[in-house]
């Protein structure tokens, strides 16, 4: 079949290697891609949120089915527009991603239907929220309501803080629409986790978790990124652990929305805190995480192509889905100043040679203009290097191993990756 991913980040690399590798596919397309996928597919030069051009794409090559790798297309009903055109297409309807593209629903929908999450309140008010931020001892949560490219959250530990977050979402519009409306949550303690399963409507594969680092800098110091590492599994991760939070948050909430009338298809992460109480729900998003994505392709044994058909065609709870036991571990090169602003256009040399030790997974890359060969720097993340091992310590040796043979004026990347855990990062 020929298959269509719509992304162009690290993620949708990984997502187009792994397809590559199947059986069933027999021509892939990645829209719009980066050096990276041009290697293992057919870049098209359509953007992601080009819902015209991507049915248009679709159509005139023939896909059989389409894969979307990030969630602002499919929070703009990417899923909805390709089935009016009799497109199939693997991801959550609109109405689904918000789950993820409304954090107010999903707080909602979980207190509906007593699924473990953070206390919170709702605001449309800027003076409300303000009064009621000054009742309460920090340290708290402010979260714009809509998609703000990860940059929506602010972890206040102070008073002080909590507030400029409220002014900059409700008063200053800096998140646009999204900021219109805020949480002010409870703050959550323990070890963050993210955890990931195939969904078709109330079926849920088994899950598989990970770890990621949103901070810039080593010791968790630095801005929020969309992420700079990551490991899986996590080192405390165990069947009794999956089958609780199955059972308390995954198939409670697949199954409270296919209640509510939008059933969702898809990829479902559950951004988790594994609290005293029990695991809790920081956040919900409808689609593989990035960098997750990178070392869950790593890990996924089982053809992604026969995953992606069984769930549009309801045999997913008869597909038995492998991961490997491995540790697997991705760590993220950036440009020089990312989150900020960064200068892009560099050659990046030493691929080849990293490629010796795992996987490198590409984001912000391209051919350059002039001769072609050579890949250049095009974005903030620039490449994930991911690769495995017997212990977290092997993978985590190899990843660095490789992530030290690429260089481009003012690369940087983590160097505590899978070394300091999760928890131990300040909040
Ligand atoms: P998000 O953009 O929702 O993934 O949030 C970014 C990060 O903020 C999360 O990965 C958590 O580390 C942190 N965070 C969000 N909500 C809470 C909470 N209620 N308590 C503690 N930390 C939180
Ligand atoms: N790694 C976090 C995310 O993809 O949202």
């Amino acid at each position: 079949m020929k298959v269509l991913v719509v992304g162009g980040g690290a993620r949708e690399h990984a997502i187009a290697w792994k397809l590559s590798t199947s059986p069933l596919v027999d021509a892939l397309f990645v829209a719009p891609g980066n050096a990276g996928t041009a290697a293992v597919a057919e870049n098209l030069p359509v953007r992601d949120t080009d819902l015209d051009g991507l049915v248009r794409s679709a159509k005139e090559l023939n896909v059989d089915v389409t894969f979307v790798g990030p969630e602002v297309p499919l929070a703009m009903g990417i899923v909805d527009r390709f089935t009016e055109e009799d497109l199939r297409i693997f991801g959550p309807t609109a109405a689904a991603a918000r789950i993820e593209s409304s954090k107010v629903f999903a707080k909602e929908l979980m207190i509906r239907h007593g699924i473990p999450t953070g206390r919170a309140e709702v605001f449309d008010s800027y003076q409300d929220a303000d009064r009621f931020v000054r009742k309460l001892s920090p340290p708290l949560v402010v979260k714009a309501d809509g998609l703000a490219a990860g940059k929506g959250v602010t972890v206040a530990r102070t008073q002080d803080e909590a507030l400029t977050a409220l002014r900059e979402c409700m008063v200053e519009g800096v998140f646009g629409e999204a900021g219109e409306r805020v949480l002010v949550e409870e703050w959550l303690t323990g070890l963050e986790v993210s955890v990931f399963a195939f969904v078709a409507g109330e079926v849920l594969s088994p899950l598989a978790a990970a770890c990621d680092y949103k901070r810039a800098h080593d010791g968790d110091r630095g801005p929020n990124t969309g992420g700079m590492g990551v490991y899986s599994p996590p080192e405390y991760w165990n069947d009794a652990l999956e089958r609780e939070i199955r059972e308390s948050i995954m198939l409670p909430v697949v199954r409270a929305m296919a209640e509510e009338g939008c059933p969702f298809s898809g990829v479902l992460y559950g951004g988790l805190m594994l609290t005293e109480d029990g695991p809790k729900v920081i956040e919900f998003n409808c689609r593989m995480g990035d960098p997750e994505a990178q070392v869950l392709m790593a890990r996924l044994r089982t053809d992604l192509a026969e995953i992606v058909l069984a769930t549009l065609d309801g045999m997913l709870s008869e597909t038995p889905i492998e991961w490997s036991d491995d540790a697997c571990v991705g760590v993220v090169l950036a440009s020089g100043g990312y989150p900020g602003s960064y200068v892009t256009g560099f050659p990046i040399a030493g691929l080849s040679e990293a490629a010796e030790f795992g996987e490198v997974f590409h984001a912000g890359t391209k051919a350059s203009d002039r001769s072609g060969a050579e890949t250049v720097t095009a974005g903030g993340r620039v490449l994930t290097v991911v690769s495995s091992g017997g212990s977290l310590a092997d993978a985590r040796q190899r990843a660095y191993g490789g992530a030290a043979k690429v260089s481009f004026d003012g690369a940087f990347y983590r160097t505590d990756i899978a070394a300091i855990h999760k928890s131990e990062e300040g909040a």
